[in-house]
């Protein structure tokens, strides 16, 4: 599994789980039909839109008999306006073969669950994990993205060798002790922290080991060769400080954000960040830096892109030289241009930082 230790994926991720997972209606229960019901339900639908669902299905059908007798119909009912009415279907016949094959009881095995109907790989490990404590992985689209990131996988994940791939990582990483609290972990990261756009990875578990993350690139993973709705733009552009003062550059009309002052930098062509920048900063202001740490990331959707990437702290070697397009400005003087909107928070949070500095 490369550098990433699965046994410490483990313990933060659980430990973030015990600390923050939602008080869910299928998390109250130990009742193995209970959570049988939640897994169809939610195979296709969000926990908001699911929820209610939930309650008065179980309240209509309260015990796997009762589904198991019901008519097609009277099961439709409860579930109208939730849509993808296979599960429906498929769920009264799972209790007709769970009574059937199984005299009324769901059986814990991963391969007897996943022989019933509509019983998918994901739908049998999260049944088995979380109803029975079965060692088996739940990869869902959650999971995959998160795993996706963590391990910066390459390969388009819409494709069966990067989901071959992902579900051993999975099996790997599932804790042997806590099972099903490890698989709704994984859910839960993905639906309330590592999420589709804009992941908040500061207040992720796994920020300091997430191999994306890492390389400041979480928007570009999972890879898939599904069209985006706002195209990324890789960029980088640089805080170039020193003396109270800092680096501005216009932005040539005609261009995204045109005529507002900017820090230099933009689209980069080149895959090294640091290259780029560097190249980027001689090219519009002529002058030479010295790149020191990444300062904060970019990701800035706006409505025909999206702008991923990072900003480096730098630090001039000579003065650049002012001119129409090139400012090297006191920072209150930066505050009162019209600026990037996110590079004015740049700016801002690094006289906070500074004065935080002095102040200690
Ligand atoms: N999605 C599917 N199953 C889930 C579960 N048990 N908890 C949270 N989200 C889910
Ligand atoms: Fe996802 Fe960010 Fe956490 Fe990585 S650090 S798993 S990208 S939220």
């Amino acid at each position: 599994m490369g550098e990433l230790s699965a046994i410490e994926v483990r313990t933060r991720l659980l430990a973030w789980y015990d600390a923050n997972r939602r008080d869910l209606p299928w998390r109250r229960t130990a009742d193995p039909y209970r959570i049988l019901v939640a897994e169809y339900l939610l195979q296709r639908t969000r926990i908001v839109s699911g929820t209610p669902y939930y309650e008065r299905f179980l309240a209509r059908f309260p015990s796997i008999e009762e589904l198991a007798a019901a008519s097609l119909d009277d099961v439709l009912a409860v579930w109208e306006g939730l849509g993808f009415y296979g599960r429906a279907r498929n769920l009264r016949a799972a209790a007709q073969a769970i009574v059937e094959r199984h005299g009324g009881r769901v059986p814990e095995s991963f391969a007897e669950l996943a022989a019933l109907p509509g019983m998918g790989p994901y739908t049998a490990g999260a049944v088995a994990s979380i109803a029975f404590g079965v060692p088996v992985p739940a990869v869902d689209g959650n999971v995959t993205r998160v795993i996706a990131r963590l391990f910066r996988i390459p390969d388009d994940v819409t494709r069966a060798a990067a989901q071959r791939r992902i579900l051993e990582i999975a099996a790997r990483l599932v804790s042997p002790e806590r099972p099903g609290a490890f698989n709704q972990s994984m859910m839960e990261l993905g639906a309330t922290v590592c999420t589709p756009s804009s992941p908040s990875c500061t207040r992720c578990p796994l920020e300091r080991l997430c191999l994306a993350h890492l390389a400041g690139e979480e928007d570009w993973f999972p890879v898939s060769r599904r069209p985006r709705a706002s195209p990324l733009v890789p960029v980088v552009f640089g805080l170039v400080a020193a003396d109270g003062r800092v680096l501005l550059v216009r932005r040539p009309s005609g261009q995204l954000l045109g005529g507002l002052w900017s820090l230099p930098g933009g689209d980069r062509a080149r895959k090294d960040e640091r290259a780029a920048l560097a190249d980027a900063v001689r090219r519009q202001a002529g002058i030479e830096v010295d790149i020191g740490a990444r300062w904060s990331r970019v990701s800035q959707t706006f409505s025909h892109r999206k702008w991923s990437g990072s900003i480096y702290r730098c630090t001039p070697r000579r003065m650049p030289e002012p001119s129409d397009s090139v400012r090297w400005v006191p920072r209150e003087e930066a505050l009162r241009l019209p600026l990037v909107p996110f590079h004015r928070e740049a700016i801002e949070a690094l006289a906070g930082l500074e004065s935080f500095e002095r102040a200690n």
